[in-house]
């Protein structure tokens, strides 16, 4: 039977094909608890890591409007910024942990903030979209349950890339099947028993009363699929010799290349590199026209030619902030696709920084 046959019917009908496809979402739900580390019940299908991610801050902040002080950071992806500037207008007391220079989260820093904003929600990603920093957030975790404060992690970018046990432990979570290779449009919020959480969404009594609306019954059986091809730590050995590769290559063959992050724990996928003097969009467009897909700033804001938040508040200025590309390899990446790579930026930057020069 075709993925499509299998989520033919309305999951919420009582007839045999309504069963049938209830029955396979909830076959994914276990494929996704076991990849996440959680239980099934825990499981909340959402459209993705977006949505996901303004569930557990905005579902938070419903439970008690009045109470709600939320301290973040100003590397969070758009989804979590954005509902933290939203809550800021509702009236919501929000906090910034600013992260060092090149990027590091101090760890005194964070608690000097718990201690002095006292926040009841704390929202830190496990790992940054764009530099592939990953954050302490078993310390952070130590410190919010012993404050009794709840604790929301962006885990879009460690899901399948770190082992769950650095992440699961937070009380709500967010993820996404298309860092795995699933479908793009279907996610999760994981919300850890015990946790409260208010919908957002309403019309029907899906996912527990959580999120109201007929399931993506056809994304969330990709989303199942991809978990029983989720990568293995062989995979990130592998990832982390190629992007070592990579990134000592570039650094030593071409002046003026910096990598962001480059002193702290990365996860081994991404590359964000500055390379002076080469305004990013003119590379990833000279890039593109080989098919190489790079980025400029994160994926997820691609268009916008807004330097990247993250990288200013890593300290970067505007222009060197639109200096920089982010590298990503998958678990099909070979070293010839490096050696390809590599070989049209270092052409790439010659030929321009030459013909600046004449
Ligand atoms: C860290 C992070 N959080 C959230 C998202 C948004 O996830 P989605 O594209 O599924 O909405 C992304 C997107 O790549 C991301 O990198």
């Amino acid at each position: 039977m075709s993925l499509a046959q299998q989520a033919w019917g309305n999951p919420s009908s009582s007839h045999a094909h309504g069963r049938q496809a209830s029955e396979n979402i909830d076959k994914s739900r276990i494929l996704v608890a076991s990849a996440a580390g959680v239980s099934p019940l825990e499981v909340v299908f959402t459209s993705g890591g977006s949505e996901a991610n303004t569930l557990a801050l905005l579902g938070t902040y419903f439970l008690n409007p009045a109470q709600l002080r939320l301290l973040t950071t100003p590397i969070e992806h758009s989804s979590v910024r954005d509902t933290a500037l939203f809550l800021e207008k509702l009236g919501v007391p929000v906090d910034y942990v600013p992260v060092e220079k090149k990027g590091s989260f101090s760890i005194e820093v964070f608690r000097k903030h718990v201690e002095e904003f006292r926040p009841t929600l704390v929202s830190v990603m496990a790992v940054n979209n764009e530099t592939g920093a990953i954050l302490p957030l078993q310390e952070i975790y130590q410190i919010c349950r012993d404050k009794k404060i709840t604790l929301h992690t962006d885990a879009v970018q460690a899901f399948g890339k770190l082992p769950s046990e650095t992440w699961n432990f937070c009380d709500l979570l967010s993820i996404t099947a298309h860092k795995i290779s699933g479908p793009k449009g279907v996610g999760a919020l994981i919300v850890r028993r015990g946790t409260p959480l208010v919908a957002t969404h309403y019309g029907g009594a899906q996912e527990i009363k959580r999120r109201g609306g007929t399931e993506n019954t056809l994304g969330i059986l990709g989303f199942g699929g991809a978990c029983t091809e989720f990568p293995k730590p062989e995979d990130w050995t592998r990832t982390r010799e190629l992007r070592d590769y990579f990134e000592k290559t570039l650094l030593e063959t071409l002046p003026g290349v910096t990598l962001n992050g480059a002193d702290i724990p990365r996860v081994t996928n991404t590359s964000s590199i500055r390379i002076e003097g080469i305004p990013s969009e003119v590379l990833l467009g000279a890039l593109d026209l080989e098919g190489i897909s790079v980025s400029a700033g994160s994926a997820c804001s691609s268009g916008s030619i807004t330097p990247s938040h993250v990288l200013l508040a890593m300290g970067l200025s505007k222009q060197e902030a639109k200096e920089c590309l982010r590298f990503s390899w998958g678990k099909s990446t070979v070293r010839s696709d490096i050696d390809t790579v590599l070989e049209s930026v270092v052409r790439h930057v010659n030929r321009i920084r030459d013909r600046r020069r004449k």
